[in-house]
């Protein structure tokens, strides 16, 4: 019973042209992207922010869930309906980052490590009442040849990490998002990025099969195989787009229903066209290919808000459009001329 729950949800997650946006910034990293627009990250700015976002007209019609922050998942539209509910309503299921974020793994160590199984069964609990249906967790690898990163230390110790908290949350019966994203900071080349992409996918499965999580009711949320953002030389969109799937075919179970990339600091245009790209090219994969974009969805409307009431629904307009083009990409039919027709 508690299996066909998971599964079903994993699967309404991904359900085509639908995919996930991320508006769980913490309170630090929300802080940074109100910096840019000169917004004061108040209590009150990031819930507006977000009531923003949420009752952006017909975003179900792109937009399967939302994943939020602890603080977002407590608070409510200006008429009183709390988040969670206002979404349900709406056609769009809430979710939970649950991750306590990444902190160095030894003393000295450059490397990542996060936290947040001691208390997970109980905030689990509690989410689960707020009206969550699916969860995150994001560990963090960095790429330094120079410094031999990533460590098997830091590979080993961010799977288990992974796989425990899946467990935990599938007994919960809510659907883990696993999210090991490779980070694109760095000078290596797209060809080291596959390399330590595939062994980070690796020990996460090996750790997730022993943790016996059940494939069909998680979703995977990795980064895509792309060169470093400071490596002389930058791929092609079709190179991205074999070099990703190939990644994924030589690491992924078939069972897994669906891949939600995250977007990683990428362009809003090279997100969707690296998506684009692989749903085109490749039309007989086992899973689902679609996105769980941050950045990438917001950074328009953003922009265009500025912390102004008048601003509201041109900002709206923003995330309705950029949802609309990654739902394209989702069916591999988006094109670079989409982009002047809706904005
Ligand atoms: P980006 O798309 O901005 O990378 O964010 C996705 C996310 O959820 C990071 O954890």
């Amino acid at each position: 019973m508690t299996k066909n729950i998971i599964n079903k949800i994993a699967n309404n997650l991904c359900l085509s042209p639908k995919g996930i946006l991320a508006a769980d910034e913490s309170t630090k990293t929300i802080k940074k992207r109100f910096d840019t627009i000169n917004v004061e990250s108040s209590f009150e700015n990031r819930r507006s922010y977000r009531e923003l976002l949420f009752t952006t007209e017909n975003l179900n019609q792109f937009i399967s869930g939302i994943i939020l922050y602890d603080e977002t998942i407590k608070q409510s539209t200006s008429d009183g309906i709390p988040f969670p509910e206002y979404l349900s309503k709406n056609g769009i299921i809430p979710g939970i980052k649950v991750d306590k974020g990444a902190t160095p793994l030894t003393k000295d160590s450059e490397e990542k490590f996060t936290e947040g199984l001691d208390d997970l069964n109980e905030r689990l609990n509690e989410y689960k009442t707020l009206g969550a249906e699916f969860t995150k967790w994001r560990a963090i690898i960095n790429i330094d040849l120079e410094k031999n990163y990533p460590s098997a230390y830091c590979l080993e110790s961010n799977a288990f990490m992974l796989a425990r908290y899946a467990k935990t949350v599938q007994d919960n019966e809510m659907v883990p998002i696993v999210e090991p994203e490779v980070i694109m900071d760095g000078d290596h080349t797209i060809e080291d990025c596959f390399k330590v992409t595939s062994l980070t996918l690796k020990k996460t499965f090996e750790q997730l099969n022993l943790h016996q999580v059940n494939l069909s009711g998680i979703l995977l949320k990795p980064n895509m195989v792309i060169s470093g953002t400071n490596c002389k030389e930058q791929s092609s969109v079709e190179k991205v787009a074999k070099m990703t799937v190939q990644c994924l075919k030589d690491n992924i179970p078939e069972e897994v229903p669906g891949i939600v990339f995250l977007s990683g600091g990428q362009s809003n245009k090279n997100a969707t066209l690296h998506l684009n790209e692989m749903n085109k090219l490749f039309k007989d994969l086992p899973w689902k290919l679609s996105f769980s974009y941050g950045r990438a969805l917001q950074q328009p409307s953003i922009s265009s808000w500025k912390g102004e009431e008048n601003n509201v629904k041109n900002s709206q307009d923003a995330l309705f459009n950029r949802s609309k083009l990654n739902s394209s990409a989702t069916s591999g039919i988006y094109s670079p001329n989409d982009e002047q027709q809706v904005l």
